[in-house]
């Protein structure tokens, strides 16, 4: 959570920066810092990476990733500001000679002495590359700081994130690690907060008392392009439910912090994680689903092929592009409530959001009239692309007959001349800053893994079968199942008059 002031100047090492997430992602964002003047005066931003290119060659390669992202187009003057501080060097991630070489660059020309090392590359290497930046001491801290920043996923299960932790822990200390979940970055999830924080009208529904059940989406249209080799490692389960879903519902269901200090933050949101009810293997069936896309007619690209014939995924693979779950949260607000976590590839419509289902006033005053069912009232927190709240309210209609009907109070959280930012500048700068309130501890992590690995492991036993779905549908309606109730079903829309069931 950045704020207004400038940071001392650091060194911005990026590994793998030739890679996806540096074009799509990490340059446009520091770009976009120099545009919004946050980088401080003397920062350098130094890629490094496996091919033998230069300065010049690499000054060009980002001047593409800019202009393919940039909002509003690219400002000259500001993009010549941008190049002063752009470097180059080559570094094999195995071999020592390039870590040292970094360090004498690092040392003896313009680089400020607090440094902070990107790693965006493949976990695998996460922890290689540590080991080689401790031995040629660019990891200790006698004159600057020294911050890593992980890329997810941290870990492949409770087992491997342990030992990814241990590794760590022999070269750094915790504060110097940012662990990141870019969904944190978002600034309609940090709204979440404030929603929940900054107005007394909702504390006290906010519990199960009041509230019926919870939904978190995200939906995408994308399937898994470029990354299926990685992707068929991973699924939807372990890719966006173990960090960024179960984040979301951290945010919706902790306590209020004392402060909002990042460890008073992390701490009630690993009290949630902690408190979600173990899922026994035997009830895998009941509060977990899968399922993997077949080919399709997506809404605007039309016809597309299904996920076994993407590039790098294995033609019987069972890996799944869709995940539902049903979570409780034992603890005294939210006994009995069930939360509804659901993210699919290739779906009608891309959209992340969190609906709140309230219960049904407890006394039905309107059951002799002609009011046939009354709507629920629900709350809709509108991720993205909408950044939306809506609440929807029953009123009556107008007219001689006592009828309902069910109105939206819609608040946009941005308005259109307000800017968006994304969420890598958020966190870029949140670690110039040494914030890590965004960033997850190891024990949230520890605790996400722990809450997922019961489904993973069933599911890596039934390796004969997966549902299919396809491309640009809702995913299968199967995933039905997953409702306690008939009168339970999943939101498609913030607008409650809108495809309200799919
Ligand atoms: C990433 C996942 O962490 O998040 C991707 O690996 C997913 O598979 C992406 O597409 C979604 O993020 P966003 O910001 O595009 O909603």
């Amino acid at each position: 959570m950045t704020t207004a002031t400038l940071s001392s100047p650091c060194s911005y090492v990026i590994f793998g920066a030739t890679g996806n997430l540096s074009q799509v992602k990490l340059m446009p964002a520091l770009y976009h810092l120099e545009v919004a003047g946050r980088l401080p005066e003397e920062t350098m931003i130094l890629a490094t990476g496996r091919r033998p290119w230069n300065r010049e060659i690499w000054i060009e390669q980002v001047k593409k990733m800019v202009v393919a992202k940039a909002r509003g187009g690219v400002d000259e003057a500001i993009f010549s500001r941008f190049v002063q501080r752009l470097d180059y060097h080559q570094v094999d991630l195995n071999q020592a000679e390039g870590y040292q070489s970094l360090a004498i660059k690092l040392d003896q020309e313009n680089f400020p002495s607090n440094i902070a090392f990107y790693l965006s590359i493949k976990p695998s290497d996460f922890g290689v590359v540590i080991q080689n930046l401790s031995e040629v001491e660019l990891l200790q801290q006698p004159h600057g700081w020294r911050r890593v920043i992980i890329e997810k996923p941290f870990g492949y299960d409770t087992e491997s994130a342990r030992a990814l932790q241990k590794r760590l822990n022999r070269y750094l200390e915790e504060e110097q690690i940012y662990r990141i979940d870019h969904y944190l970055g978002k600034g309609t999830v940090q709204n979440v907060l404030v929603f929940r924080f900054a107005n007394v009208l909702m504390e006290p529904l906010w519990n199960r008392n009041y509230i019926d059940h919870v939904q978190i989406t995200h939906s995408e249209n994308l399937g898994v392009g470029t990354r299926g080799y990685y992707y068929d490692t991973a699924g939807a389960l372990r890719d966006m439910i173990q960090s960024h879903l179960l984040q979301l519902m951290a945010l919706v269901a902790m306590e209020p912090p004392v402060s909002m200090e990042a460890e008073a933050l992390r701490d009630e949101k690993v009290k949630v994680l902690k408190s979600i009810r173990p899922i026994p293997q035997h009830a895998v069936h009941a509060q977990a689903f899968r399922a993997q896309y077949r080919s399709g007619q997506m809404p605007e690209e039309g016809f597309v092929s299904g996920y076994l014939e993407e590039e790098g995924i294995p033609k019987d693979s069972v890996t799944e592009t869709y995940a539902a779950l049903r979570l409780y949260i034992d603890n005294w607000r939210w006994r009995g409530v069930p939360f509804y976590l659901r993210t699919g590839k290739r779906l009608k419509k891309s959209q992340s959001a969190i609906a709140i289902c309230f219960k049904h006033p407890p006394q039905q005053l309107f059951r002799n009239t002609q009011i046939e069912q009354l709507h629920p009232n629900w709350i809709n927190l509108g991720i993205q692309p909408e950044e939306r709240l809506t609440t929807e309210i029953n009123v009556k209609q107008p007219g001689l007959t006592m009828k309902t009907r069910t109105i939206n109070m819609d608040a946009s959280f941005r308005s259109q001349h307000e800017a968006h930012t994304d969420a890598y500048e958020d966190l870029l700068l949140d670690v110039i800053e040494g914030d890590r309130s965004l960033f997850l501890r190891y024990d949230e992590v520890a605790t996400a893994w722990q809450v997922v690995d019961p489904v993973l492991q069933v599911w890596s036993m039934e390796r004969d079968y997966i549902r299919s779905y396809p491309a640009g549908s809702w995913g299968p309606k199967e995933a039905n199942r997953l409702f306690e109730r008939e009168d339970q079903y999943w939101r498609y829309s913030l607008d409650c008059c809108d495809e309200l069931k799919g």
